[in-house]
């Protein structure tokens, strides 16, 4: 098996890494399961994949917890995995004060259930004041629901002469926006697992220049060296922003 970590340019480093964690439902059902054990078993991908991006010394980590669209599930399966959020975010607090990791959340978190919502909020303040990694909680989360929020604040603002709508540059919009509110960059490595080659509806605005990965690694499979294989991947690639290879090349040697 190739080691990736040895490969990892550590200078190079994706500052931001989301992940849609998909597939926990078929690894369950593969095994005669039901979807929750898949969810459960999901639990340990999340634990490894945050272990190791701070180890590496990865800066912010989205991670795709619950959608906009996952309230239509079986009411079964919505209760049981925000039972599960629940005692997880609880259980891990003190791991992650211990290893300096700052705990957020992006989404329509008010429409969680009440008990889920407020171990949400005492784990964001007992972890506010950690440095190290930042990981970012998407729940009850659809970016285009996050791109209307900020829609209509902006409208009230225009509507109260606060400001120009021809002067509203993309800046403007963006701090709108909670990933800019709470200091998140634009991840620049969006991974998603399971084989599937889709975005469903995950920071859309903000993974504009984002490398794509996609892995066919089911959630609950997934680990450091995974994550590792993802990062190295990232590093091959050129990122180029609309410029021309040459260009970037040119950049590059003139910063060395
Ligand atoms: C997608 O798999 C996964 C989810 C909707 C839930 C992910 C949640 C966890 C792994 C629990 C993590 C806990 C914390 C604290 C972040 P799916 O059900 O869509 O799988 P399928 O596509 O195979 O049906």
């Amino acid at each position: 098996m190739t080691d990736f970590k040895d490969k990892i340019d550590l200078n190079k480093l994706p500052q931001h890494i989301a992940i849609i964690m998909d597939g926990n439902g078929r690894w369950a059902k593969k095994r005669g399961k039901l979807r929750i054990f898949g969810h459960e078993s999901g639990v340990k991908a999340v634990r490894e994949t945050t272990e190791a991006a701070a180890e590496l010394g990865v800066k912010f980590i989205t991670l795709f917890a619950f959608s906009t669209e996952n309230w239509d599930r079986p009411k079964f399966e919505i209760d049981a995995l925000m039972q599960l959020l629940v005692n997880t975010i609880s259980k891990e607090t003190k791991t992650l004060n211990d290893n300096n990791i700052k705990l957020v959340a992006i989404g329509d978190l008010k429409s969680l259930p009440k008990d889920c919502y407020q171990n949400l909020n005492k784990s964001i303040e007992n972890t506010a004041k950690n440095t190290r990694m930042t990981l970012v909680l998407a729940l009850s989360y659809s970016s285009k629901w996050e791109i209307m929020e900020a829609v209509k604040r902006i409208a009230k603002k225009v509507k109260e002469e606060q400001i120009l709508p021809e002067n509203i540059t993309q800046k403007d919009f963006s701090d709108y926006l909670p990933t800019s509110i709470l200091g998140i960059p634009d991840p620049e490595l969006l991974i998603r697992t399971s084989g599937e080659y889709r975005i469903s509806n995950f920071l859309l605005w903000q993974i504009a220049y984002a490398e794509l990965y996609f892995t066919p690694t089911l959630w609950p499979d997934f680990r450091k060296e995974n994550l590792y294989e993802a990062i190295f991947n990232y590093q091959t690639r050129e990122r180029r922003f609309g410029k021309t290879s040459e260009q970037i090349k040119q950049n590059s040697n003139e910063q060395i």
